[in-house]
């Protein structure tokens, strides 16, 4: 029997958008409340996260909040609760990133990364728990391909989202009784971010990095809310434990050539 396509995916749910002023972020928490759910998204910039918030849906809420403070994440994640009830969706997003060679690396800016990256997702994963719907609930953070390739000039963010990808593990472990799924989304190169821009130094770069990658392109925001959308709906409901990799094959290595049409030997 063929069912009906219905986008109202979310429709009656609450989600909670960590690094949510910008990117796909905020791509993520506008395809959530289109697909039904009420949303908040906090941020670190006070200056942009209203504007994030009236982007989101017209009845969407923002803070101001750093994911490093585990006291404001929890203050945030109780006023979710209060406004629109128990939490159905936690995304969990926030990261900064910047190349640097490890020598060039003080122990503060590897700590300020993993700080951000990594303990931020412990923070708003581990505060989200007793405002969660039990059974119900469904946890996503987002990680990178730095967590399973070392890459030059990352030792940072390779070493965060190693450790992103183990708390997500670990949680679904830990929560699955409770009827509580955790997954994460990796995504490869994504076009028009800030975080591409911090990465690709100009158009040789984006030109040659494409292609290297199985699909020959980078990917769009779209792609990224679309598997966050499905991870954070039912229709994903006997997954927990993954990471989704939306990257066009990325992370299977570099795919230069033309396997097609190779040349005659
Ligand atoms: C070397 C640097 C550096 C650089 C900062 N530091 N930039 N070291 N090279 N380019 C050092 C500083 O000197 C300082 O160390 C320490 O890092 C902390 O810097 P602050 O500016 O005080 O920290 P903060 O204001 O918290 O800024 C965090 C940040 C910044 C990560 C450093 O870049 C930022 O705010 N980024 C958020 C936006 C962002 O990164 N967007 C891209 C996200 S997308 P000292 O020793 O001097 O005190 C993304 C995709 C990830 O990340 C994909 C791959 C994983």
């Amino acid at each position: 029997m063929t069912e009906t396509f219905n986008p109202q995916l979310l429709t009656g749910k609450v989600a909670f958008v960590a690094g949510a002023s910008s990117g796909i972020n905020l791509r993520i928490a506008q395809r959530y409340a289109a697909a039904g759910a009420k949303v908040m998204v906090i941020s670190r910039s006070e200056e942009k996260i209203a504007a994030a918030a009236a982007s989101v849906s017209d009845d969407a809420i923002g803070m101001a909040c750093d994911v490093r403070d585990y006291a404001k994440v929890a203050e945030a994640l109780a006023h979710c609760h209060d406004r629109f009830g128990e939490i159905d969706i936690v995304l969990s997003g926030a990261a900064g990133n910047f190349l640097s060679p490890a020598l060039g690396m003080s122990a503060n800016a590897f700590k300020t990364v993993v700080d951000i990256d990594l303990l931020g997702t412990f923070n708003v994963l581990h505060a989200s728990f007793q405002h969660l719907r039990k059974p119900g609930a469904s946890l996503v953070s987002i990680t990178a391909g730095q967590a399973v390739r070392p890459m030059m000039y990352q030792i940072h963010a390779c070493a965060a989202k190693a450790g992103v990808n183990q708390v997500t593990k670990c949680l679904a472990m830990e929560w699955g009784p409770a009827g509580v799924r955790v997954n994460a989304v990796s995504p490869g190169p994504i076009g028009d971010t800030e975080g591409m821009a911090r990465l690709a130094p100009n158009e040789d770069f984006v030109k040659s990095s494409k292609a290297r990658i199985p699909l020959r392109d980078w990917g769009t925001k779209d792609d990224i809310a679309d598997a966050c959308l499905w991870l954070a709906s039912d229709a994903s409901r006997y997954v927990t434990g993954a990471i989704i990799n939306v990257d066009g094959g990325s992370e299977l290595g570099d795919a230069g050539g033309d396997a097609l049409n190779p040349p005659k030997r």
